[in-house]
């Protein structure tokens, strides 16, 4: 079977993570978040995958190419400009013939996608749609069913006194190609806001397959960091380690998990590792380092006695010897210099460098002194 992954969107509320990595390759558990969609879909038997881009990034190329390595077949398709969900899917039309899936490029869930087809098909549906609840159906697009599962009704963001149900549109279709007659090319659709009430008021099937399996969107810094905490407690156990290969940690670290050490990474005398964290591939984290809390990408340096907590740094960022960052996003290729303290929750984009003691002096370089403050408490 066929899927739509639809991956052209902007990215925005991730930034400045995706300023220069597409939503669908940040790392989850230290692999792109494309190869856990992937293998997701490879165990539903849907092996033949149309990634919906603007313009395909030379990194997915790269990464996925015709998708072989991952025992997929992979196409792609092109916008000039974006064309919404249901435009983007209307633009693959002429590669889909037969009944096939849509999924949003930015979930991660445990949906039974088998048994939704055979749902869809059972059904007789023209479209099947994936339904998951959520505690505030306020912020999200809700779906109205009837007794029999039949869609009825589709309210964007309803104010609390309309809420008659808690599910929500999970960003996952079985669709019939038929439905692609009612998009007009080259124009900006969306499934949720154009084309499904159309469906609707012509009386179309369109069922809904509600699930109370995992789900989770990746599009706010605070979802990508519940997923990768929720990945680790469930691979690595709530307070386990996963030490990854040709790394060197230091008898003297001290770990509290769920952590992981990503390949060829070095943890120094004397630093403390608390989870859920994750180290990317080549990291170095200095003598007397505090890592809480955490995912720093590849390539992240954190100096003597620096604080990171509850941040989420991205390739090849530096924070300087003695420095403290607290829940701060930091682009690619961030330099921090030395002793500074950042404000709580900043961002910085990509490439950008601070002087040492630039903002608000702190002297967390001391060991002896952070130990007294019971920042470091090695033992
Ligand atoms: P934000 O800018 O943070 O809202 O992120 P986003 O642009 O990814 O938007 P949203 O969460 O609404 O999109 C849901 C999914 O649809 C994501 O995987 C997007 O990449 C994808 N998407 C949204 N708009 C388009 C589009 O115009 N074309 C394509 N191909 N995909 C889209």
């Amino acid at each position: 079977m066929k899927a739509v992954i639809l991956s052209g969107g902007k990215a925005t509320r991730l930034r400045p993570l995706t300023c220069n990595t597409p939503k669908i390759m940040v790392p989850v558990l230290n692999r792109p978040f494309l190869a856990h969609l992937v293998d997701y879909l490879k165990r539903h038997q849907v092996t033949e995958l149309i990634l919906a881009m603007g313009e395909v990034p030379e990194q997915v190329r790269a990464y996925l190419g015709v998708g072989g390595g991952f025992g997929v077949e992979i196409a792609y398709s092109s916008e000039q400009s974006p064309l919404g969900t249901a435009g983007a899917v209307k633009n693959t039309e002429e590669l889909l013939r037969e009944t096939f899936v849509v999924f949003n490029g930015d979930i991660f869930t445990d949906i039974d996608l088998t048994g939704m087809i055979e749902w869809h098909r059972r059904k007789g549906a023209i479209a099947t749609i994936a339904l998951t609840p959520v505690d505030d159906p306020t912020v999200y697009g809700v779906v109205e069913t009837d007794a029999k599962d039949r869609v009825r009704r589709f309210t964007e963001k309803p104010s609390r006194d309309e809420v008659t149900t808690n599910m929500i549109n999970a960003g996952i279709y079985v669709l019939e190609p038929s439905i692609l007659t009612c998009i007009r090319p080259g124009v900006f659709t969306m499934f949720e806001r154009d084309v499904f009430p159309l469906l609707l008021e012509r009386g179309e099937a369109i069922y809904g397959f509600a699930s109370r399996d995992y789900w989770i969107d990746i599009g706010t810094p605070e979802s990508y960091f519940k997923l990768n905490e929720d990945l680790l407690h469930r691979h690595i156990g709530a307070k386990g380690l996963r030490v990854e290969r040709q790394c060197s940690v230091q008898p003297s670290v001290r770990i509290d998990g769920p952590v992981l050490i990503g390949e060829g990474s070095c943890v120094g005398d004397g630093c403390v590792l608390l989870g859920p964290s994750i180290l990317g591939k080549g990291c170095r984290i200095d003598e007397g380092a505090l890592v809480q809390r955490s995912l720093l990408w590849d390539d992240c340096t954190v100096g003597d006695g620096a604080r990171v907590r509850n941040c989420l740094l991205s390739s090849c960022c530096r924070v300087g010897r003695g420095s403290a960052l607290d829940g701060c996003i930091l682009g690619d290729k961030v330099t921090i210099g030395a002793n500074n303290e950042l404000p709580q929750g900043v961002r910085i984009w990509p490439g950008k460098c601070i002087d040492d003691h630039a903002i608000s002096f702190q002297p967390w370089s001391n060991q002896e002194a952070a130990k007294k403050q019971g920042i470091l408490d090695v033992e």
